[in-house]
């Protein structure tokens, strides 16, 4: 079964044609990034714009390349939340008009479906239960795939994700947009030795490490954000300072931060997998392109025999790809009964 998936719900239009689930045929992303980074984050308004601009552009190069035709197409996928609504709209209704006028079914997908899926792309075989950390921009959220089509919500960030975080931390540093990349780059700067550690700490470079200890699966990333934004003001590290330890400092204050927000995530994640024992621990959501969480996850699945699902990076930040493997799953557990897209939820 070949599904053509949409996704529009943030600043990435993204087409893809995925067979059964597990292999992709296509995936395209017309990226936005340069357009919103002169403003310093996604401006709704223009992103929706843009989107309407890609959108059947990108559907008509993903069936060339596919070497495809509407006829061979079974189902539509597509985004329907959460996510800015003019782009979401965008999506929907492109969506809604090819089913219409090629007589295919619509299916509707939740964007963090498609994130916590896109560790089953090139793995037909994904053993469950399966505990899937998902974040992004918008969400930290920890879920258990009991049975394909029953999910378990087991805990989640109670203000800001992590993604968003790493946004605001970087503007805080003067870096540029998207946040997540710009820290870890200026973080791998820093070739952290005991010594140096010793060093921060004696700065006083040392961030808390929120909800870590604490005896539940729920995440909080803002403080940790308003501890960052002291730890500037403290170091006279006003961006664009040009000091000459403006960069030493720079790199300092994100290697920190983004040690703590990995502390956390993998101590959750360490946390929720000796309550609910999983087969299987999906990681998904455009943090996971961050490579120090991959790494730890990593070298503690070693550790502990834990069977692992990382999605590739092009699967990780906003993909249709992702959209497609989650319509077929979530279809195929709903014994193929396709159903028509009406609402955004
Ligand atoms: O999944 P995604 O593409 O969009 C949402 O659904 O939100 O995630 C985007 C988020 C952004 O906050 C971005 O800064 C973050 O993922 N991100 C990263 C990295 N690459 C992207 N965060 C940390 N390290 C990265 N390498
Ligand atoms: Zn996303």
């Amino acid at each position: 079964m070949k599904i053509l998936a949409i996704e529009t719900s943030c600043d990435d239009t993204g087409v893809a044609i995925v067979e059964n689930g597990h292999r992709v045929l296509v995936n395209l992303v017309a990226s936005q990034e340069k357009l919103h980074a002169t403003f310093g984050g996604v401006v709704p308004e223009v992103a929706s714009r843009e989107h309407l601009k890609a959108v059947f552009p990108l559907i008509d190069l993903a069936l060339q390349k596919a070497k495809s035709t509407p006829k061979k197409i079974d189902a539509i996928a597509v985004t329907v939340g959460p996510g800015l609504l003019g782009s979401l709209l965008v999506g929907v209704n492109a969506a809604k008009v090819l089913g219409y006028l090629w007589g295919k079914p619509v299916v509707p997908v939740n964007h963090l479906m498609g994130h916590i899926y896109a560790g089953f792309i090139n793995r037909p075989k994904v053993g469950l239960p399966v505990l899937a950390l998902v974040v992004s921009g918008g969400h930290s959220e920890l879920v258990l795939i009991k049975k394909q089509g029953e999910y378990k919500y087991l805990g989640g960030t109670r203000d800001d994700a992590a993604g968003e975080a790493f946004d605001k931390v970087a503007r805080l540093l003067g870096l540029g947009y998207p946040g997540g990349p710009a820290v870890a780059a200026e973080a791998a700067k820093l070739q952290i030795t005991n010594d140096k550690l010793q060093m921060l700490r004696r700065r006083g470079i040392v961030l808390p490490r929120p909800m870590l200890g604490e005896d539940n699966l729920d995440f909080s990333f803002s403080g940790l954000k308003t501890a960052v934004a002291i730890v500037v003001a403290n170091s006279k590290l006003h961006p664009p300072a040009g000091g000459p330890n403006d960069n030493q400092v720079r790199a300092e204050i994100a290697h920190e931060f983004q040690s703590a927000v990995v502390d956390v995530l993998v101590g959750k994640l360490f946390r929720a997998v000796i309550q609910y024992q999983p087969k299987t621990i999906v990681l998904g959501g455009g943090v996971v392109a961050n490579r120090e969480l991959r790494k730890r996850v990593e070298e503690l699945a070693g550790k502990h025999n834990w069977r692992l699902a990382i999605p590739d990076f092009q699967y990780c930040t906003d993909n249709a790809a992702m959209v497609g493997a989650a319509a077929w799953h979530i279809g195929i557990s709903k014994n193929s009964q396709w159903y028509n897209v009406n609402v955004i939820s």
